[in-house]
């Protein structure tokens, strides 16, 4: 009943599900955690984050101390206990298209309708294609058992990795895509205290709630491709990109946040996105509008080669037996997630080329052996210098960008760093010896 708070699901317990239902327990609501893998749902239980983000694990004791928050795999408890369901599954890139696999939305939808006999609120928090929610609705309508009301409403989710627990409960704006005024009330309601802090808030259609997210994202990736573009401008004339960067940032309306020139992005979210968006507007015959998107990530993908190329240049023209220290293996520092990481890319183009790549990352060693097993993963940055004749800043993770260039230099073979994000202190690594090279920059 509205009188009371709403009692909260949350199905899929990836960093955006677990941290969701993590928060809103924390907030004080009553949370159910739904996954279909046992595993991850044990660990939860148990008061272990299967990934690594900061401050989750804490706030993730609180949760559970406070008796709030439990998970399940079982939907049937899911369907009985929830007035609002958040489905937070992931929208992973198919195989061989730009598409979205939409496979374990809709499976989350169809699959908690079957189970519902009241009035409840489906949120959508996933990323995506435009219309998706509008056919949910249909296809949740039509399953439903008699005596069940299900209204879809989509609720994007802005949180980074890395900052997820703050950017959850502090959120820049909250979206809000619904069909009734009662969905409104409703999520107002499970958002009550975040609300209440001034969050501004957006009350929009379905449409326009997914546009948002995928509109999010495609913007924060042409600002990277756009100062990545620059990059190459750069290093055809000279220039300094680290400086231009500096100088565009200062005008207040380009804004000096996500113009860090680089290696370029990656991650689970942030490339899929942008081709999905643009297959999702090929689909609608309006591909001409973002087909700019296929620049962007041409640009991002030019990076990585253009990485490759210097690092091989600088070790002399050719990489075969070349003892590489690749520092880094996460898309971004805070962060053990290597999906479509640049750095991991880079790791393996330098294997293939010959290379003898040993790759170190505070967290996201792990996760990277699992996908590439080939190549070498030492235990410290010191391990991974060792002997090295290339030393490659790939993730500026805090250790790699505090770590002493002196002592770092009594370990490698030869002092040659490259720096593909230009994270580290040149003059400081020109003082202890090293021949310093950077993306974008004179050397
Ligand atoms: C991104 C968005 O920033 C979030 O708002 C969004 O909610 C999330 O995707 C999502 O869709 O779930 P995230 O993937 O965690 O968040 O990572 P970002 O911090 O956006 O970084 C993405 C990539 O861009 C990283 O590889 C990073 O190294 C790179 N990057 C970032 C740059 O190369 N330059 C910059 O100036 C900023």
């Amino acid at each position: 009943s509205p009188e009371r708070a709403p009692r909260l699901t949350v199905i899929g317990t990836g960093y955006l599900g677990a941290t969701h239902a993590v928060a809103m327990a924390y907030l004080g609501f009553e949370v159910l955690g739904v996954d279909i893998d046992q595993r991850k749902v044990d660990l939860l239980n148990e008061g272990t984050v299967p990934f690594f983000e900061p401050g989750l694990p804490e706030k993730l004791d609180e949760a559970l101390a406070s008796g709030r928050l439990r998970f399940t795999t079982d939907l049937d408890q899911a369907a009985e206990f929830g007035d609002v369901h958040f489905v937070c599954v992931g929208t992973p890139q198919q195989m061989g298209s730009e598409a979205a696999d939409l496979r374990f939305v809709d499976s989350a939808f169809t699959e908690l309708a079957r189970r519902i006999t009241r009035k409840v609120l489906l949120v959508g928090k996933s990323t995506v294609p435009i219309g998706t929610a509008e056919r949910l609705t249909t296809l949740v309508q039509e399953i439903s058992p008699l005596g069940a009301e299900l209204e879809v409403a989509w609720n994007p989710e802005f949180l980074r990795e890395g900052f997820a627990v703050q950017d959850t409960l502090h959120p820049d704006r909250l979206v809000f895509g619904v069909t009734s005024p009662w969905a409104e009330d409703r999520l107002r309601a499970a958002f009550e205290p975040i609300l209440t802090e001034g969050t501004p808030l957006i009350v929009t259609d379905l449409a326009t709630a997914e546009l948002v997210k995928s509109a999010a994202n495609s913007f924060l990736a042409t600002k990277i491709s756009y100062i990545n573009a620059m990059s190459e401008v750069c290093e055809a004339t000279g220039a300094d990109v680290v400086q231009l960067a500096e100088a565009l940032g200062l005008d207040e309306r380009i804004g000096s946040k996500f113009l860090k020139p680089g290696l370029g992005f990656g991650g689970g979210c942030l490339p899929k996105d942008i081709r999905s968006f643009k297959h999702r507007a090929e689909e609608l015959g309006i591909g001409e509008a973002v087909a700019f998107l296929g620049e962007v990530d041409a640009i991002n993908v030019r990076r990585r080669l253009r990485t490759v190329a210097l690092i091989r240049q600088v070790a002399g023209g050719d990489l075969m037996g070349v003892r590489v220290a690749a520092l880094g293996a996460a898309f971004k520092p805070d962060s053990d997630d290597v999906r479509d990481a640049p750095a991991l890319d880079v790791a393996r183009m330098l294997y293939l080329e010959g290379a003898i790549v040993s790759v170190y990352d505070p967290e996201a060693s792990v996760n990277a052996h699992r996908v590439y097993p080939d190549l070498e993963y030492a235990a410290s940055l010191d391990q991974a210098l060792v002997g090295a004749e290339v030393t490659v800043l790939l993730t500026e993770w805090q250790e790699f960008r505090t770590a002493d260039p002196a002592q770092m230099g009594e370990q490698v073979r030869t002092r040659t760093v490259v720096d593909t994000r230009n994270a580290l202190d040149a003059d400081r690594f020109r003082a202890a010896g090293w021949d310093y090279w950077a993306l974008g920059r004179p050397h």
